[in-house]
């Protein structure tokens, strides 16, 4: 039951909307003031009251009932107690009816979202820079098909311009078949800063590329072959990485697919008399809106990131016929959104408006930055490597004997990766630090885990569980079921706001509440069987919402730890 919209709805107060109402509840800091408040001073300009004045006239007009046992007015708030033996076994009975399910709604039945996230360019490192969009997309994906809608993954890939022209001229002077093929992403990026480096010296070379490039636009079938080459080899690699990240994509549509869908946009943009000449260029001005140009096609007649972005969105819009659009991309491509979307609405495409930029933040190794074409990067492959690895180490001081050690080491530098980069508001820079996302006593997936791991080992101690019927119950207690009763409106705020960080915040705090649980309650030793009983199926119920909630992120939970 969803004890906010209960009292939501029975709260009558003049000119707001049950709904506004349902926003304002909020959770006490103290509860023994309350399990929920409303700070009424939000109404105050509505109502022209004072909010102690609106929270007195709200509390005389309350009915109490066997749900709302007391209201409160206190300092322009207004308190609510729950009836808690009632709230409790609700809770409960919900999670053990929708079991995998618990959190989980329809709201988006029969919606369609797209989302482009990942979004890797062929032959370049997957690096640390592609953490936050293939995890963040990761988890939108699975959020909304969570909520029942239609979630279309994109890997719109970047495999059109000149870098392909410069790996062929380095492949055709410096390279070996044998050697790209086992080497992969790694020698093609190798490939790719000899180019660099060695074309200071031989600016010809780029020339050579430039013509490359145009042969492969041409359709000049041994720069194709190679060109083709170089994504299969690409893609192979990354593979490795979405599986263990659990990533899935739908489509891998990228920018050189639309290669031959640009024409129309091009076309529509002349008839609808938005595009000027600049410096030979084709643009269309946007200075009206406080933006430079969207350019669309250059002095030579060759196509930009944001005309194949333009035509990937009609593409979209015609295949999938989405709800919504979303772009997981760094928030450094502000500016390229807001020019193309903008582009679209004066296009008069109604649905321009449905196209949402996701931005983030910038990850950084506490190491330092990187550049591509130096060849001073770190590859994403590289770090999740090193983070198992020293969660084995962990593992194996903390519990020598335990089993699958390899396997559980895995789950948990995965998790800590993947946790590392989704804990935080997506729009805050992260600075990654091994230590940090590895600690065991931190805001972090192996606490979480760990936690996880303690409740199974109870559950397991326990053996087989008997009914219960809600026994008098302490703060902790009640605490505890009130955090993993949020998941389901927890998982509707992240989908809303694209925000898997509130997911990863409820997991931690249900673990700490868990915990505080844990060593204040005794579960298997409690004072009677009615209350052991209860406890452990708090322990299951809460074992649970963590499991559904780490799902959703893309995380494992091991048995045992
Ligand atoms: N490949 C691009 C990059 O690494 C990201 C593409 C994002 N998606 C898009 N439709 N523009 O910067």
């Amino acid at each position: 039951m969803d004890y906010k919209k209960y009292i939501a709805e029975k709260l009558q107060v003049e000119g707001v909307s049950s709904e506004e109402i349902y926003q304002a509840i909020a959770l006490p800091p103290n509860t023994e003031m309350g399990d929920y408040a409303l700070p009424c001073f939000k109404f105050a300009k509505v109502l022209r009251k004072s909010p102690v004045m609106i929270a007195e006239s709200l509390k005389e007009s309350f009915v109490t009932d066997e749900v709302v046992s007391e209201v409160s007015a206190v300092n322009g708030y207004l308190n609510f107690k729950i009836n808690k033996g009632g709230f409790v076994s609700a809770t409960l009975d919900k999670i053990f009816a929708e079991g995998d399910r618990f959190g989980a709604s329809t709201v988006g039945a029969g919606k369609t979202v797209c989302i482009d996230y990942s979004s890797i360019n062929i032959a370049k490192p997957f690096h640390i820079g592609h953490l936050s969009t293939t995890v963040l997309g990761g988890a939108l994906y699975r959020i909304l098909n969570f909520l029942g809608y239609k979630a279309v993954g994109i890997n719109h890939l970047g495999d059109y311009g000149t870098q392909f022209g410069k790996l062929i001229s380095a492949y055709k002077r410096w390279g070996d078949k044998t050697a790209i093929e086992e080497g992969g992403i790694r020698a093609l990026n190798e490939l790719y800063v000899r180019f660099h480096k060695e074309a200071e010296e031989h600016p010809e070379y780029e020339d050579e590329a430039r013509a490359y490039f145009k042969k492969i636009e041409q359709g000049d079938e041994e720069c194709l072959a190679l060109f083709h080459w170089f994504k299969e080899l690409t893609l192979k690699d990354v593979q490795k990485i979405y599986e263990m990240l659990d990533i899935r994509f739908d489509s891998y549509a990228g920018e050189s697919f639309y290669s031959d869908k640009m024409q129309p946009i091009v076309d529509e943009l002349k008839e609808k008399n938005l595009l000027v000449e600049s410096r030979g260029a084709q643009v269309v001005d946007l200075e009206e809106y406080g933006m430079t140009p969207c350019i669309i096609l250059k002095s030579d007649g060759s196509s930009l990131y944001a005309t194949r972005d333009m035509a990937a969105a009609q593409y979209r819009k015609n295949t999938y016929d989405f709800d919504k659009c979303l772009y997981v991309v760094a928030y450094q491509q502000n500016l390229h959104f807001k020019q193309f979307f903008k582009v679209l609405e004066l296009m008069g495409k109604e649905w321009a408006k449905d196209l949402v930029h996701v931005a983030y933040g910038m990850v950084s190794l506490e190491e330092g930055t990187m550049s591509t074409r130096k060849g001073n990067v770190v590859f994403l492959e590289d770090v999740i490597n090193k983070c198992i690895e020293k969660a084995y180490t962990i593992i194996d001081q903390k519990n020598p004997n335990l089993e699958n050690k390899e396997e559980v080491a895995k789950k948990v530098g995965v998790g800590a990766v993947i946790f590392g980069a989704l804990y935080n508001n997506k729009i805050k820079d992260i600075v990654f630090s091994y230590d940090k996302v590895l600690n065991f006593d931190g805001e972090t997936s192996v606490y979480v885990q760990y936690t996880c791991a303690r409740a199974s080992s109870v559950l397991q101690k326990a053996g087989e569980r008997n009914g219960y019927t809600v026994p008098e119950l302490s703060t902790v207690e009640i605490d505890l079921v009130k955090a993993i009763a949020e998941l389901p409106e927890t998982v509707k705020a992240a989908a809303e706001k694209y925000e898997p960080s509130y997911i990863a915040r409820y997991a931690v705090d249900v673990a700490q509440k868990f915990n505080k649980f844990y060593f204040d309650c005794k579960i298997l030793a409690a004072e009677d069987e009615n209350t052991k009983n209860f406890r452990l199926a708090l322990t299951a119920a809460t074992l649970q919402s963590l499991k559904n909630a780490f799902a959703l992120l893309g995380i494992g939970i091991p048995d045992k730890m």
